[in-house]
């Protein structure tokens, strides 16, 4: 049973948003912005789950320059940790009553640095694909996290998954269905990705694999919602291309691509949305619209015209659903053992 007894009764009014990876610039925050502009401040509390408290509450500081009268609560995840998920959860458990809104949308990318000489090639052969796809990064590839799991697989969708199957109540009181809100990417695909290395570990490019298994699960967890009759619908996302600090790049590198970027959208390329807000059009038109118009097999893009035009385009998942549920049941498992494991130490 939860501990409702610190939940503040006026929060049961509102909608209680909880966003995972909150930085300047980012998608996060874009998410943010644009609740804060559209839910009247009284009626939204935003949660920010966030690897540094410190970094999180100089966000959380710059919007309340801006809104004064917003409420926004900060919880500290490592989603690469399953304690440190397992833990963050649990704060939620104890200080909400109900998640309206779960936004996935802490990332990470093991980038070691850019291929130049496929930078260049790229440019020559295919410059859209360039200014989409992470093909010049360079991936680490190999990288095992403490619980023994796929470190880019654990943080992009593992420690995400765990939270949606702790924060399950809190979702089903949402007063419309709670919802779940994937990010992931549109250089997602199942060429990517394989059952056989499901974490990514073998792959070379972890990152794009883990975001077409966040597709799979955002399917199979949907189909799983339903089938248990519970008030909770489960979507995916891509915010196009935008220019934040994932993958650490030097700032001499974003500041350059973003130039780019911005040279693109100009000659008619729609993914190029360059910062968060724009990104973030996505992952909150799922949120806000009603769920009669929304279909969980679409993946919602954010796109923007050359006229700096941002919109919402769905692009059909061609994935095999039955990937979807063997995914599914293979982290429903590794989710069990970790949580059978905890309640032993
Ligand atoms: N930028 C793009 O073009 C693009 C395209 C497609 C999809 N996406 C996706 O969009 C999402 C947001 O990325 P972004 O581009 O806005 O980059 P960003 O601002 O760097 O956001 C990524 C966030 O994830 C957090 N994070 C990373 N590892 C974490 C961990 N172990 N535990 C908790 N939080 C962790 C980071 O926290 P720290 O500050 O602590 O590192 C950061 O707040 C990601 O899922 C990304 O894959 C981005």
């Amino acid at each position: 049973m939860n501990d409702k007894s610190c939940v503040d009764p006026a929060e049961r009014h509102r909608k209680v948003a909880v966003i995972t990876g909150v930085n300047v610039g980012g998608i996060g925050y874009g998410i943010a912005e644009r609740l804060l502009e559209l839910i009247p401040c009284e009626a939204l509390v935003l949660v920010f789950a966030c690897r540094s408290h410190t970094r999180a509450n100089n966000v959380r500081q710059s919007f309340l320059n801006r809104y004064p009268h917003a409420t926004i609560d900060l919880v500290t995840i490592d989603l690469n940790q399953f304690t440190s998920v397992m833990q963050a959860c649990q704060d939620i458990q104890h200080r909400y009553h109900h998640v309206d809104y779960l936004f996935l949308n802490a990332g990470y990318l093991s980038a070691l640095g850019l291929r130049w000489g496929s930078l260049v090639s790229l440019f020559l052969k295919s410059p859209t694909a360039l200014m989409e796809s992470s093909d010049a990064t360079i991936q680490a590839t190999g990288e095992i996290n403490n619980d023994g799991l796929g470190k880019v697989f654990a943080t992009n969708v593992f420690g995400h998954y765990v939270m949606i199957r702790q924060l399950e109540s809190l979702l089903g009181n949402a007063k419309d269905h709670g919802r779940v809100i994937w990010t992931s990417s549109s250089t997602a695909s199942s060429e990517f990705f394989t059952l056989d290395d499901w974490q990514g570990v073998k792959a070379t490019l972890p990152y794009e694999s883990s975001k077409w298994a966040c597709d799979l699960l955002a399917v199979a967890t949907n189909d799983y919602f339903m089938q248990q009759t519970l008030n909770i619908r489960s979507f995916t996302t891509s915010p196009g291309v935008v220019a934040s600090h994932i993958g650490n790049l030097p700032l001499w590198v974003i500041y350059l691509r973003s130039l780019i970027h911005w040279l693109f959208r100009l000659f008619g390329l729609a993914s190029q949305n360059i910062n968060g807000y724009r990104g973030a059009m996505a992952a909150v038109f799922v949120a806000l619209q009603p769920l009669v118009v929304l279909n969980e097999m679409l993946r919602y893009t954010s796109e923007t015209t050359r006229w700096g035009e941002s919109y919402v385009k769905p692009y059909v998942l061609h994935l095999e659903v039955e990937a979807a549920w063997e995914l599914i049941d293979r982290v429903e498992h590794q989710y069990q053992a970790l949580l059978a494991k905890s309640k032993q130490e």
